[in-house]
């Protein structure tokens, strides 16, 4: 296809606007259509617990290539599969250890992606980007359920967003980024966790995180299971890290602001605090507009044009849930320059830390 017809069909792309509640029954009507959409190989974007996936029918090439096309996503990297019920898996791997049926009973329905062995055949091959697994995950949303049992296939879901943006929390998200160029949005409110799933692989009886999210290292070893974190998913290697990431996401430039973002991170707070309003007030000198992401806690020590929350340190989830919203509204309200405090790598924090050095390309102040 050329780029002009390509263009020409983006442009008459109209996209349907559904508004239900979050606990919205399987009857709904907003619900019913959307499952009609996908089915006929139509995009729709729906709620999940984590953030808002772009769905599509997981066997068919020409639905999921729309995804690629629509997201400006590179083609090898792999779609998650979406499923309401942990015997839909059967259908899509093949045969696994008794320790993933202790992590499906555990953490399904939830943000738990597992990658395991592909059934050859299963789904379109466009969805698992060639590699020999496949990645599943059974969200812990009613919406997304009753969506996925109502289309009757699995559903082939990347976050929401353009590629190279943050992933969508709000069905605003989605418009903001997606508008016209897919079929349908489904508007089940605010996503829960507000940060894409943990995704693990299953292998030489371990479970290796891949990408750090909801359910943390220390839920899986509370199992009694051994766990892996990459060193590169870690701040300390970022950017030093020639080894290939298992996860081909993982080595793209995500969630990335306009502005150039740094995290300032140290034991002291106080000298924190002390260095980013001093370099805030340097640039502003220097004429940039100004942004701070920092923690509730120490907001009224702060001056910038823009001063953004990411919740509470002793809680992370806050943090989880109002990242990728500050990292818009910064691009929103044009700041060029931006600072953000880090957090401890424990817990939920190894997944907020990992984002931050994604949204920061690495850059990384220890004082
Ligand atoms: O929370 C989530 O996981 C959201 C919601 C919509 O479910 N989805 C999501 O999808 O974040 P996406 O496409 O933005 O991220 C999928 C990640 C990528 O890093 C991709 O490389 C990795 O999962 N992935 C997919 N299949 C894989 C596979 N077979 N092996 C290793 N990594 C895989
Ligand atoms: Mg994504």
């Amino acid at each position: 296809m050329g780029g002009m017809t390509e263009r020409k069909e983006w442009e008459i792309m109209q996209t349907k606007y559904w508004m239900a509640n979050p606990s919205a029954e399987a009857a709904d009507p907003a619900i019913i259509e959307a499952a009609k959409y996908l089915r006929s190989g139509k995009l729709v974007a729906f709620p999940t617990e984590t953030v808002y996936g772009l769905g599509a029918d997981a066997l068919s090439t020409e639905a999921v290539e729309k995804i690629f096309r629509a997201k400006g996503r590179p083609s090898d990297n792999p779609l998650i599969v979406h499923i309401a019920d942990p015997g839909q898996l059967d259908a899509l791997v093949l045969e696994y250890d008794t320790s993933v049926k202790k992590l499906i009973e555990a953490f399904w329905p939830g943000p738990l992606t597992l990658v395991l062995p592909v059934r050859p055949g299963a789904v379109s091959p466009r969805v698992t980007a060639g590699l020999s697994t496949i990645a599943v995950r059974m969200p812990d949303h009613q919406m997304a359920l009753h969506l996925i049992r109502a289309a009757g296939c699995p559903i082939a879901a990347p976050s929401a967003n353009r590629s190279g943006k943050p992933s969508p929390t709000t069905a605003e998200h989605v418009r903001n980024d997606l508008d016209g160029r897919i079929d349908g949005i489904l508007d089940g409110g605010p996503a829960g966790v507000g940060l894409e799933s943990t995704v693990v692989e299953w292998a030489d009886g371990k479970a290796w995180i891949l990408r750090p999210g909801g359910i943390t290292p220390e839920d899986i070893r509370r199992l009694g299971l051994a766990v892996e974190v990459d060193a590169s998913l870690l701040s300390i290697a970022e950017g030093s890290s020639d080894a290939a990431p298992r996860s081909p996401g993982m080595k793209y430039r995500h969630y990335a602001p306009k502005g150039t973002l740094s995290i300032v991170q140290g034991d002291d707070s106080r000298k924190v605090r002390a260095y980013i309003q001093e370099r805030i007030d340097e640039a502003k000198a220097w004429g940039e507009k100004t942004g701070i992401l920092a923690f509730e806690e120490h907001l009224p020590h702060y001056r910038a044009d823009v001063v953004l929350s990411c919740g509470t340190q002793d809680d992370l989830s806050s943090a989880g849930k109002l990242l990728y919203g500050a990292l818009r509204e910064f691009d929103r309200a044009g700041v060029s320059y931006i600072l953000a405090e880090g957090c401890r790598e424990d817990g939920l924090g190894l997944a907020v830390m990992n984002r931050l050095q994604k949204a920061a390309g690495g850059r990384s102040i220890h004082i």
